[in-house]
């Protein structure tokens, strides 16, 4: 057994107002099973500080969904590191593959955004992961070394301790079709071992890296039986307690 901590990570996007978010943590502090693995849970910016204060008792991290790469200025409708913050906030999603594709983020930027978390000590969920047809034409391999490499490969080895990186198929996320175990422990080795090979194993062994894309609780035991896939980042199965429980318990 590695020494790597198991996560499960709720990605709840543009779903549930504060009243919602209540009412599953409500429900979620009653029912919460004991686990090793860290639950952490990414609502909207709404009902960051709200979620924050219900769950501070509770082994229940609440995470952001996104932020602003400056540290302030005249960004209408921009949040910033320090904001989340600021709402106890200490983990943000970047990367994920809708603000690739709805809002340009490109390597670029997230690269940026990487460093912006990181400098003001938010650690980061970094989301990679092909598309269907970059899948189809075989370069898979090529496209996540590339987002590795152009958003993170500029970080010092000690900045790592601070990195999950969740593998998503875009294929496989929010359409009910999951990459088989088979495929997601192929592509978790590669990340590792891509890992390895610019910071050394030392360094790659201890990343956590998480499978997103239709987890759900009857595909979620095989899939975190794989020796590289560490947990998970789930979408529409995180947004009901009994399914989001059932998922940590197949940890
Ligand atoms: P899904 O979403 O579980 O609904 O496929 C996963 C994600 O986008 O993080």
């Amino acid at each position: 057994m590695n020494q790597r901590k198991k996560i499960i990570a709720a990605n709840w996007k543009m779903y549930k107002n504060l009243a919602e978010a209540n009412d599953f943590f409500t429900f979620l502090i009653e029912k919460l099973p004991k686990t090793k693995a860290e639950i952490l849970i990414a609502p909207s910016f709404t009902s960051l500080w709200h979620a924050f204060e219900t769950t501070r008792e509770h082994p229940v991290e609440i995470i952001a969904q996104n932020m602003h790469q400056e540290e302030k200025g005249a960004y209408t409708g921009e949040v910033s590191a320090a904001m989340l913050k600021s709402v106890g906030i200490q983990r943000v999603i970047l990367g994920h593959s809708e603000r690739r594709e709805y809002f340009g983020e490109t390597d670029t930027l997230l690269k940026a955004k990487v460093n912006t978390a990181l400098q003001n000590e938010l650690k980061v969920i970094f989301c990679i992961g092909e598309k269907l047809e970059q899948r189809k034409a075989n370069t898979h391999f090529e496209l996540v070394k590339n987002q590795l490499q152009n958003a993170l490969f500029e970080l010092n080895k000690s900045d790592w301790k601070h990195i999950v990186i969740a593998y998503e198929p875009v294929w496989a996320i929010g359409t009910g079709e999951t990459a088989s175990p088979q495929q997601a422990q192929e592509m978790h080795q590669f990340i590792r071992e891509t890992i390895a090979g610019a910071y050394g194993s030392d360094t790659a062994d201890a990343v956590s890296i998480l499978y997103g894309g239709s987890v759900k609780p009857d595909n979620a035991p095989a899939l975190f039986s794989q020796p590289d896939i560490d947990g998970g980042l789930v979408g529409g199965a995180s947004l009901e307690v009994d399914s989001f429980i059932d998922i940590i318990k197949a940890v």
